[in-house]
């Protein structure tokens, strides 16, 4: 099976390129090598590669710089996702995509089904929708996997920068209403993969037949506040954190670009009643890749 990764340097794609090289013959890329701004070159590239299968795991993901870039967030988020869509049917091939929990504007109150009706508060959030609903509309041998607070200990992210804060000067305060699932990259390229490898080298037959969209994160869900105290409390070096407890705060204190959900939680039963396995608490998952 002759594979199309897009965007390998990213905290799932970097992942994701570790998972997939056993599935089949892995073609890996990201910026600059490739401009998902640029359809004609994407074009180019999936032509000339052949996949049987496409993996996107590059997005435009700056939250908060999106509220000033919506043309480039659109075209990365929105148009891009939907040439591959479009050039995998084409193809006969299969595509696999990624979107995010900010498609909600957070009031539900419970983890959020597929079923559930999107409201963005942010360009973001919608320019992700919009690539949701472009891929659906192409149809095909495709698969929208919804996830939520992504992180990984060897790019920027949530994890890594409380780890900074905490070797820096007190007070460290974190707020308590955002609420959603931390799901650790690896875990979300692991159970990607493993979905792959139960189409048993024929993704466009497997994934025509469970083609849709999944919501897939870490097990749980919490404030930043206690995902901030977790990842004290599991890191494997204390000695070297200069603080050790976290103060709570509000949302209203921090004031950002983009408006945040205070709840997006994801309700991934779909995701493991369909395909049989189970997702890890994100506690664990978070000691895990604490220890990696
Ligand atoms: N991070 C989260 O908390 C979160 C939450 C929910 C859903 N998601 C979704 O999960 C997926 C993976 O996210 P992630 O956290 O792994 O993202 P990430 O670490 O920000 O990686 C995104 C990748 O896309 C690449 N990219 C950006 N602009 C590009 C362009 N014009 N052309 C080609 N590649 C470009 C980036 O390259 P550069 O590094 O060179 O910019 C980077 O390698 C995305 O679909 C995202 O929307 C993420």
């Amino acid at each position: 099976m002759r594979i199309l990764l897009i965007g390998n340097t990213g905290q799932l794609g970097w992942e994701l390129e570790r998972c997939l090289a056993p599935l089949g013959e892995l073609n890996a890329c990201d910026y600059p090598d490739i401009d998902l701004a640029d359809a004609k070159a994407l074009r180019q590239l999936i032509r000339s590669c052949q996949p049987q299968l496409i993996v996107n795991a590059a997005a435009y993901t700056a939250v908060d710089r999106a509220e000033t870039e919506p043309e480039l967030a659109n075209l990365i988020n929105a148009s891009a996702p939907e040439v591959m869509a479009e050039e995998a049917k084409k193809a006969g091939s299969a595509f696999i995509h990624y979107s995010t929990d900010y498609v909600f504007d957070g009031t539900k109150g419970s983890p959020y089904l597929e079923s559930d009706l999107p409201h963005p508060l942010g360009i973001y959030g919608q320019s992700k929708l919009s690539g949701e609903q472009a891929v659906k509309q192409v149809g095909g041998a495709y698969l929208i996997l919804r996830t939520s607070w992504v992180y990984s200990l060897r790019r920027d992210s949530f994890v890594t920068k409380v780890l900074q804060w905490a070797q820096g000067k007190p007070p460290l305060r974190l707020v308590t209403d955002q609420l959603s699932g931390p799901t650790w990259a690896r875990m979300l390229a692991g159970a990607t993969s493993l979905v792959i490898a139960q189409g048993k080298g024929n993704p466009v037959g497997y994934l025509s037949d469970h083609r849709g969209l999944y919501h897939l994160a870490g097990s749980g869900y919490c404030s930043r506040l206690e995902w901030g105290q977790q990842v004290i409390a599991s890191y494997p070096h204390p000695e070297q954190l200069a603080i050790h407890e976290i103060s709570p705060a509000l949302t209203a204190e921090f004031p950002t670009p983009a408006t945040r959900p205070t709840f997006s939680a994801l309700n991934c039963d779909h995701f493991t009643n369909t395909f049989h396995f189970q997702l890890p608490d994100w506690h664990l998952a978070l000691k895990l890749a604490m220890e990696s």
